[in-house]
C-alpha cells in the first residue's frame, strides 16, 4: 500500500560581512545603533525540514567548525525560530531539522543569523503558511538584528540595530579571502568593550557614505580605502593577535585587511579570484610548521537565504 509522501525542503543562507560598521552610543535598550552596508559572501549553512510528529534538530559541521560550539538542541536560534513562527501561525512546531554549518560560529560573519533566516523560509514551505514576506522579515528581527539581511542578501544598508535593510545596487563581484579563527568571540562582549573603550561615541553613527560611492564606482582599490570597522578596535583590544593577521594579509599583497563584524575573523579584499587564492596560499603558508589557519575564499555579493532542493519523498517509515 503506497504511503503518504514527505516533503523535504533544504534552504540555504549566506554568512555576511560588513563593508561598513558605524556604531553609535547604546540606546536605552541598552542596543546600539548601526548604520551598516552588509554584504552576503559565498560561505554558507544549509537547513533541511522534513515532515514529523514532534520537533528535532540535528547539527552536522564543516570540518573546521567545532560540533560542541553549535548551541544544542533546545538552546539553538532555529528552535526560537520555529517556535516564533508556529505561533505568528497558531500552530505547534513540527519538524525534523538538520543544519550543516559551513559558516564558523562566534566568527563574526552572523552564521546563527543565517541559520535562523534558512529555517524560517524552510518552515514556511513545510507548514505551507505562505508568510507574507513583511511578517517574515518582522520574525526575522525579533530574533536578531543580522537576521533580516540573512534573509534579502546581496549588499544591503542596515540601520536601527541593524535590523531594517534596503537593498544597494551593487554589479560588481568582490573577492574576499576569510581568516578564520579557532577561538571565537562573543558579540556582545565586544559591543561592551566598545562602550568602555569609547564612552563619548555620538549617538549618531559614522554614516556610510564614501563606502557607498566607492561600491558605485566597482573600483576595489577605491572600496579598500572606504572599509570601516567600528568594531575593529575593541576586537583588536580583545584579541591583540589578530592585528598581526591583518598587516600580515596587507603585506601579502591584500588590498585591506578588515575584522568582520565583530570578529574574530579576518577578511582581506581582492582584486580578482586569482589574486584572492594568492592571498589564501600565502596566509596557510605563513604558518611553517605550526598548524596551519583555515584559510577560505568567497565572493560577493549573492543571494539571501534561498530554496536549493524542494521534494516529496515515498514516505517509507
Ligand atoms: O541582535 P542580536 O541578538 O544579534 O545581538 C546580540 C547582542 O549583540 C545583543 O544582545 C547586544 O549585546 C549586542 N548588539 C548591540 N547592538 C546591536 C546589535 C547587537 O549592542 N546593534
Amino acid at each position: 500500500m503506497s504511503r503518504p509522501s514527505s516533503l523535504v525542503t533544504t534552504v540555504r543562507a549566506p554568512a555576511k560581512i560588513n563593508l561598513h560598521l558605524g556604531v553609535g552610543a547604546p540606546r536605552e535598550d541598552g542596543m546600539h545603533p548601526l548604520v551598516t552596508v552588509y554584504q552576503a559572501i559565498g560561505l554558507y549553512d544549509d537547513v533541511t525540514v522534513r515532515d514529523a510528529g514532534s520537533w528535532g534538530l540535528g547539527v552536522t559541521v564543516a570540518d573546521y567548525v567545532a560540533h560542541d560550539s553549535v548551541p544544542q538542541h533546545g538552546d539553538n536560534i532555529i528552535d526560537r525560530a520555529a517556535a516564533l513562527l508556529a505561533a505568528h501561525h497558531g500552530l505547534e512546531p513540527r519538524g525534523e531539522v538538520h543544519v550543516t554549518k559551513s559558516i564558523p560560529v562566534a566568527g563574526g560573519m552572523a552564521g546563527g543569523s543565517a541559520d535562523a533566516a534558512a529555517a524560517l523560509v524552510a518552515l514556511d514551505r513545510l507548514w505551507a503558511v505562505n508568510t507574507p514576506d513583511e511578517d517574515l522579515l518582522a520574525i526575522a528581527a525579533e530574533l536578531g538584528s543580522d537576521v533580516p539581511f540573512a534573509l534579502l542578501g546581496g549588499t544591503a544598508l542596515g540601520t536601527g540595530r541593524g535590523e531594517i535593510v534596503d537593498p544597494v545596487a551593487d554589479d560588481n563581484t568582490w573577492w574576499w579571502v576569510l581568516r578564520l579563527s579557532p577561538v571565537g568571540l562573543s558579540t556582545p562582549d565586544v559591543y561592551r568593550h566598545f562602550d568602555r573603550m569609547f564612552p563619548d561615541a555620538p549617538p549618531t553613527p559614522a554614516p556610510a557614505d564614501a563606502l557607498l560611492a566607492a561600491l558605485a564606482s566597482q573600483d576595489p582599490e577605491a572600496l579598500a580605502a572606504t572599509l570601516h570597522n567600528d568594531l575593529q578596535a575593541p576586537a583588536l583590544d580583545l584579541r591583540p593577535d589578530l592585528e598581526k593577521q591583518l598587516a600580515f594579509g596587507e603585506a601579502e599583497g591584500a588590498l585591506r585587511g578588515l575584522v568582520s563584524g565583530s570578529g574574530p575573523t579576518c577578511v582581506y579584499l581582492c582584486e580578482s579570484g586569482d589574486h584572492a587564492r594568492a592571498v589564501a596560499g600565502a596566509l596557510v603558508a605563513s604558518a611553517g610548521d605550526a598548524a596551519p589557519p583555515v584559510v577560505l575564499v568567497a565572493n560577493g555579493p549573492v543571494a539571501g537565504a534561498h530554496v536549493v532542493e524542494y521534494s516529496h519523498l515515498e514516505d517509507h517509515r
